[in-house]
């Protein structure tokens, strides 16, 4: 996998209006999360080192700020499911867990802030998370004034546990009482994720992102079937995007145990190439240097964030090649520049498609 800019002739890329205005994600939001490496891990006597609790996110803020992630650009940590206590508390708001978050939420907000590093929280829509705690349903506009009173900057609200009728009525409702609380908070929906036939205009008319697809899995196989869900439905989802509001692919399993050293630089790659939010969910305690290099690696990640915010589209499949384009800055007139990836799925080296392909499509 390689990526190379080069400049090739403008091409017609569409781009929907009517979006979700909360100034907020002007580019892929980049951060790190739990859940893909930490799960619902709640054996805090067993396994003190990796169970969700205050410690894991404040070991992992420090490392976001130390190790020179927050400096590429991964300026927000978030918990994802299993952070909750399994009742709400006597005046129906939510609290986490009382043994795993001592604390409680607003100091571990302040601790994170004082990192420099946002504070994501995760919820669900319906009337359970996918683990089986608290959901907001009938409860949509106390919860939303409680993670803006604790100070959450970006919320994940999953879709389990509801209907396609509640989804459709909660996900627009819940960003309204967002927006009434006055604070700016991302928004990141799982809604279309949950369903056959989502409205894509709904949808970016209330949520900063949003999960298209299947969760990613630690593994080659999961990377390459989201690589093709992307591919194959560029025609719906790329128009989607832009700045503020973002299809997403889910997670950077880079650095776990899945990947190899060239799998995890495809996933950086065409992550960028479609415009992705960058979310890693990796133990940066003992991340190898090869992995963090490559999710620290600036000139890709100048390509994800690029300002111009236009998604990528898999240009031309020839056999086991597949070229991946996505305009980017400099315009020169009505000139893009591109970011091109050449994703080789085969087992051998067939430099003569990939040169005949580029000077094709040469200016
Ligand atoms: C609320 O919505 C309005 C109108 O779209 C927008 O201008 C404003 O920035 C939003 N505020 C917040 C805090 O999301
Ligand atoms: C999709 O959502 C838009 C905006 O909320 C609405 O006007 C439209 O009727 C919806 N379309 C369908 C098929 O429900
Ligand atoms: C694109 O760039 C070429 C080469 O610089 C130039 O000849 C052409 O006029 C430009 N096209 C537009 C539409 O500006």
């Amino acid at each position: 996998m390689k990526i190379l800019v080069v400049v090739l002739m403008a091409v017609t890329w569409a781009e929907l209006s009517g979006a979700l205005d909360n100034g907020l994600a002007l580019t892929p939001p980049m951060g790190w999360l739990t859940w893909e490496r930490f799960r619902c891990n709640l054996d805090c006597v067993n396994d003190p080192y990796n169970c969700i609790s205050q410690n894991l996110l404040m070991q992992m803020a420090e490392l976001m700020a130390e190790e020179g992630y927050l400096n590429a650009g991964y300026n927000m940590i978030s918990l994802d499911d299993c952070w909750l206590a399994h009742e709400r508390d006597e005046q129906g708001r939510l609290q986490p867990d009382p043994d795993r978050f001592p604390s409680g939420i607003p100091a571990l907000a302040n601790f994170v802030h004082g990192k420099g590093l946002k504070f994501g929280i995760y919820e669900d829509l319906g009337t359970k998370t996918c683990a089986g705690y608290p959901g907001v349903l009938g409860h949509l506009q106390t919860d939303a004034n409680t993670f803006a009173e604790w100070g959450v900057d970006y919320i994940k609200l999953d879709g389990c546990y509801s209907s396609q009728e509640e989804m459709d009525e909660g996900y627009p409702q819940f960003g309204m009482y967002l927006n009434n609380t006055k604070r700016p908070i991302v928004y990141s929906c799982s809604w279309p994720a949950y369903q056959n036939d989502p409205n894509y205009t709904a949808i970016i008319n209330s949520c900063n992102l949003w999960r298209n697809f299947n969760d990613i899995a630690d593994s080659w196989t999961s990377v390459t079937t989201i690589i093709d869900h992307y591919g194959d439905n560029q025609d719906v989802l790329a128009p989607l995007a832009g700045p503020g509001h973002w299809n997403d692919p889910d997670m950077l399993i880079i650095g776990n145990f899945g990947l190899s050293y060239d799998q995890a630089k495809t996933q950086m790659a065409i992550w960028s190439i479609l415009a992705a939010p960058l979310i890693m969910s990796v133990d940066l305690r003992d991340i190898r240097p090869e992995f963090k290099y490559i999710l620290q690696n600036q000139r890709v990640i100048a390509i994800d964030q690029d300002p111009l915010g236009i998604q990528g589209r898999r240009f031309k499949k020839s056999g086991s090649i597949e070229f991946w384009l996505r305009p980017v800055t400099p315009v020169d007139n009505d000139n893009h520049s591109y970011a091109v990836g050449i994703l080789n799925r085969g087992d051998s080296t067939p430099t003569k498609v990939i040169y005949a392909t580029l000077k094709e499509k040469e200016g």
